[in-house]
């Protein structure tokens, strides 16, 4: 176990996964139902925690099973698609992992405060050390034909958004000397792309928000990068031609989410101290 998970586990705790319920039986029913269930209480009081924005399904849900992995309890966020939430909750639990479901919209101030203090009612002594903000939308259209609705929901998906998730974590994160912000922007935010002038605009803002953030926080222990996927096989792909676009990758392919979440939990890890305000491109060679 490596000096990072040491401590995911306070000093006292027996290291390691605790033991699922076995498969097939009611996890808390009975006696040893009752014990498991009081287990998993303390368990989850004791534990380090994780917020995933937008963790339901893609690329969200592949990072809360992978931190998940890595003994967070996981506060997985999500919008409306409740039957993908639970599932994700499901698999989580079924890898003898922790979570929580935490529905709100990220892009509503209001929304966003409440959850946080019913999260510190939940919590009263922990703090989330942890964030990805992986939450996001596309709504593609040339800037000529587009919406003002368009423009302003992927803005306050994708962008306003980082302060309603982020803001409220920073003074925690610092008290605590440790706290990891990722961010999950674009390739489209890096090099814009046609179509996408709000998805660009808003992921390029949260490329230069992480940098600037990092520079702020750095002393603190606290560190705030950004990860850019190309193309990657999820929900909001879907409905793209992939045999076509993956002629323009040179790795022959679209990414997989679990890929993704791979990048995330090195970046989250401690041996990954000294990088912060970084952008970390995971596109299969496409960006050139
Ligand atoms: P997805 O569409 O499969 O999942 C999006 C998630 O965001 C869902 O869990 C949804 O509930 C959540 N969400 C959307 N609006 C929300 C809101 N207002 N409040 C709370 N949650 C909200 O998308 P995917 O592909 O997993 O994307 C995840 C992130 O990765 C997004 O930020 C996306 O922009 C980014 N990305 C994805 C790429 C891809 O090729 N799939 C490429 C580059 C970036």
């Amino acid at each position: 176990m490596t000096g990072r998970l040491r401590q995911v586990f306070r000093p006292g705790k027996p290291e390691g996964k605790q033991p699922a319920a076995p498969q097939g039986a009611a996890p808390y029913s009975g006696f040893a139902g009752a014990k498991r269930l009081i287990e998993s209480k303390f368990e989850i009081q004791d534990m380090k925690h994780a917020l995933v924005t937008g963790g339901s399904r893609g690329i969200g849900r592949a990072v809360s099973l992978r931190l998940a992995k890595e003994g967070y309890c996981v506060s997985i966020n999500y919008l409306s698609n409740k039957a993908a939430a639970e599932e994700t909750l499901a698999l989580v639990e079924e890898e003898g992992g922790s979570g929580e479901l935490w529905p709100f919209d990220v892009s509503d101030p209001e929304q966003a405060a409440a959850f946080f203090g019913s999260w510190k009612e939940k919590h009263a002594d922990a703090h989330v050390e942890v964030l990805v903000h992986n939450a996001g939308i596309r709504k593609d259209n040339l800037l000529m034909w587009m919406q003002r609705q368009e423009w302003d929901q992927v803005l306050d998906t994708n962008l306003r958004s980082f302060f309603n998730v982020v803001q409220p974590l920073l003074v925690p994160m610092m008290a605590g000397k440790f706290g990891r912000i990722v961010s999950i922007a674009s390739l489209s935010g890096l090099k814009g792309m046609p179509g996408q002038a709000n998805y660009s605009a808003a992921k390029g803002g949260l490329i230069a928000a992480t940098k600037a953030l990092a520079q702020e926080v750095a002393r603190k222990g606290v560190t705030v990068n950004a990860v850019a996927p190309g193309f990657i096989s999820t929900d909001m792909t879907a409905d793209l031609d992939e045999k076509e676009l993956k002629k323009l990758i040179p790795a022959g392919r679209f990414g997989r989410a679990e890929e993704v979440a791979d990048l995330v939990a090195f970046l989250i890890s401690e041996k990954a101290s000294y990088i912060t305000g970084e952008v970390i491109s995971i596109n299969g060679g496409l960006y050139t």
